[in-house]
């Protein structure tokens, strides 16, 4: 059944080309789902009892790594941006790399500045690719088209797009090529491999004499290209390298490597039995997870893609349409990749290496003083007196980006801050500062206004306030 809607999905198409393009993007989605119902019947779950932490020499000490030798190694380089999710968590509707962090500059522009500095001060030809998707394709070409005429080149591509499915039924959602967008989904992070070859990227790479290709989500600032890592890579000829970092309380929901009967695997929250979930997101047995930071070896890649297939495991993605049904997507995830590659394993990095932006707080602290920018990097402001950075915790009246918006007239000083919780309907005016431990919360019904100008040092302000 599924077969048949999807060729009647794709006769909808009266252009050749474009038919033809849009017809192998349906036979891969329609692959995947044959492997969905595949595993289905077979209803194997993960042994759990086989899972066991990855030997000591699979997750290499990033203090161990070699000083790099040459840098004319970085010509064989290309760096890409991972670009088509829609940062849902955020409530954002278009790319969460085109909101703006820091001087006006947004994710992609900041990227851009990492770049160029590398290229400008190491004499190299590092390009960025950027793969975006059909949510994410118009808002990513309209930032970086003023950099149409600069010397960094920079590609674009778009992922795939495929169909969502019912959950009863299992039919596809669209019922033609054209339908709205909300019948379709970009399928994952690894979704990468797919679309690297299907746009002609991965072969164009290859015939420019790049080798390595260095993956990074675009909302991870912190991903910066270091040559320590790619001399690591070429000195133990390993085709594929994840960098992983120190689980800390906070990150319950990371991948993280594992040894599965004797190889190398990423595992997956959506992969653990329920039973297990609370192991998975103990820091005890797992100590360190995923920050999708990966370097790949493109001859190795396109090996695969061509020989054994790049199957990666599925992760199925529960959600309702806005009419009550469920539906399902087929996603899969980058690192997933891992078990393909020969010499493959992780590194444990700095937790600078990731600073990701999955939430409204952990935005706020990296626009805020704390950080300040060096050539797109974001480096601690030399005036912070301790280490680590500020714990913040805003409420769900800050969960979406408008809301967010709308609730700061001006990014607090933070730089002596502690920790920050917001609860309620709180707004900010204009150069407010935070020192301390600062909790503000407004009860239901009630609303608070921190005045411009206003300073809180280690307060707690609740209730109905007028100040
Ligand atoms: P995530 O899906 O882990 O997180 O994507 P997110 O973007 O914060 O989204 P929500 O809030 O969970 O919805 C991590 C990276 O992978 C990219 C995203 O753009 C981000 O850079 N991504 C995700 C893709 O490129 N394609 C996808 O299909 C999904």
């Amino acid at each position: 059944a599924m077969r048949n809607e999807l060729s009647g999905i794709v006769s909808t198409i009266s252009d050749p080309p474009s038919r033809k393009a849009f017809d192998t993007e349906m036979q891969s989605f329609f692959y995947l789902f044959t492997r969905y119902l595949a595993e289905r019947a077979k209803a194997v779950d993960l042994d759990w009892d086989c899972i066991k932490s990855p030997a000591d020499d699979k997750i290499v000490p990033y203090a161990q790594l070699p000083k790099p030798k040459d840098v004319s190694n970085l010509n064989k380089l290309a760096v890409l941006k991972v670009n088509g999710g829609l940062g849902t968590s955020m409530g954002m509707t278009g790319a969460k790399s085109a909101l703006e962090v820091k001087d006006d500059m947004t994710f992609l522009d900041l990227t851009v500045r990492q770049i160029e500095h590398l290229n400008t001060s190491s004499r190299v030809d590092v390009p960025l690719i950027l793969m975006t998707s059909f949510n994410t394709h118009e808002d990513t070409l309209r930032i970086i088209k003023k950099y149409a005429n600069q010397q960094l080149r920079i590609t674009t591509f778009n992922q795939s797009r495929y169909p969502r499915i019912y959950k009863e039924s299992l039919l596809p959602c669209p019922q033609r090529a054209d339908d709205d967008k909300k019948h379709w989904y970009p399928p994952g992070h690894g979704d990468l491999y797919n679309a690297l070859l299907h746009s002609g990227v991965l072969d164009q790479l290859l015939s420019e004499g790049k080798e390595y290709l260095f993956v990074s989500n675009s909302d991870n600032l912190g991903a910066v290209v270091d040559e320590s890592i790619l001399q690591h890579m070429i000195d133990t000829q390993a085709e594929f390298i994840m960098e992983v970092t120190d689980k800390t309380k906070a990150d319950i929901k990371g991948g993280t490597l594992i040894d599965y009967e004797g190889s190398i695997r990423l595992l997956e929250i959506a992969q653990v039995p329920s039973e297990h979930v609370e192991d998975f997101k103990s820091v005890r047995k797992f100590k360190i997870f995923n920050t999708n930071n990966l370097w790949i070896n493109l001859k190795a890649l396109k090996r695969i893609m061509e020989v054994e297939g790049m199957e990666l495991d599925i992760i199925i993605n529960p959600k309702t349409t806005d009419d009550g049904h469920a539906v399902i997507q087929l996603e899969t995830a980058a690192g997933a990749a891992i078990k393909h590659f020969k010499n493959a394993h992780g590194i444990n990095v700095p937790r600078k290496r990731f600073l990701p932006v999955k939430s409204c707080s952990d935005l706020l602290l990296i626009k805020s003083d704390i950080y300040s920018l060096s050539h797109g990097q974001l480096v601690i402001n030399e005036n912070r007196m301790f280490e680590t950075t500020p714990v913040i915790k805003l409420g769900d009246h800050f969960k979406k980006i408008q809301q967010f918006q709308r609730r700061f007239k001006k990014i607090p000083r933070i730089i002596e801050l502690d920790h920050l919780t917001v609860t309620g309907d709180v707004y900010f005016g204009r150069n407010v500062t935070l020192r301390g431990t600062v909790i503000i919360v407004a009860n239901e019904g009630q609303r608070i206004d921190i005045p411009d100008g206003c300073i809180l040092e280690n307060r707690l302000l609740s209730g109905n306030l007028s100040m």
